[in-house]
């Protein structure tokens, strides 16, 4: 894995298309994933114990609009993805975490948007989603790496 997943113009454009609609159903579309991760990888929730679930929507749907609207220019979000991706490590989530998150977005999407979806918002929504976790992950295993030789 590595984070220069490619991503066409078309697919960005794909991507920020949809969004645009899922915006207006936000706050309902995050209360859906995370229904929908907790049904299906019931292992994660007990990360989420004592995190009000309310807030915690909003700042993932904040974290996905901001990368979003920056799809063009991503060079500019990595430092940020990056501590993000390193912040991830002290909640305790793993590699394989992203993927089950990934799908759980996918699907979200999926039946939030009903005719709108399509194959290739499909692929476009999966090579986003690829970049945004491939750098987060990247940045995890340098943070765990360095304090494993700074012990
Ligand atoms: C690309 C994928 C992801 C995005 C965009 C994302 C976004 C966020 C954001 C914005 C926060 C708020 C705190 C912060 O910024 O550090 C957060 C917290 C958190 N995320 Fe993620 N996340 C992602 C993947 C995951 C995965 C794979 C898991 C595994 C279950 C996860 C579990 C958590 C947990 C447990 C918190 C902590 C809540 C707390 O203690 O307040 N996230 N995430």
């Amino acid at each position: 894995m590595n984070n220069t997943s490619a991503i066409t113009s078309a697919q960005i454009a794909l991507v920020k298309e949809t969004w645009a609609r899922v915006v207006p159903i936000s706050e309902m579309a995050a209360k859906l994933f995370y229904d929908r991760l907790f049904e299906t990888s019931p292992q994660l929730a007990p990360m989420f114990d004592g995190v009000d679930l309310e807030a915690q929507q909003q700042k993932l749907v904040k974290a996905i609009h901001m990368v979003v609207m920056s799809l063009e220019r991503i060079e500019t979000l990595i430092p940020t993805i990056q501590e993000m991706g390193r912040r991830h490590v002290d909640y305790g989530v793993e590699d394989s975490h992203y993927g089950q998150v990934g799908a759980a977005l996918l699907w979200t999407l999926e039946n939030g948007l009903g005719d709108d979806w399509s194959k290739d918002a499909e692929t476009a929504w999966t090579n986003a989603y690829q970049l945004l976790a491939d750098t987060m992950v990247e940045a995890a295993a340098q943070e765990s790496s360095s304090a494993a030789t700074s012990v």
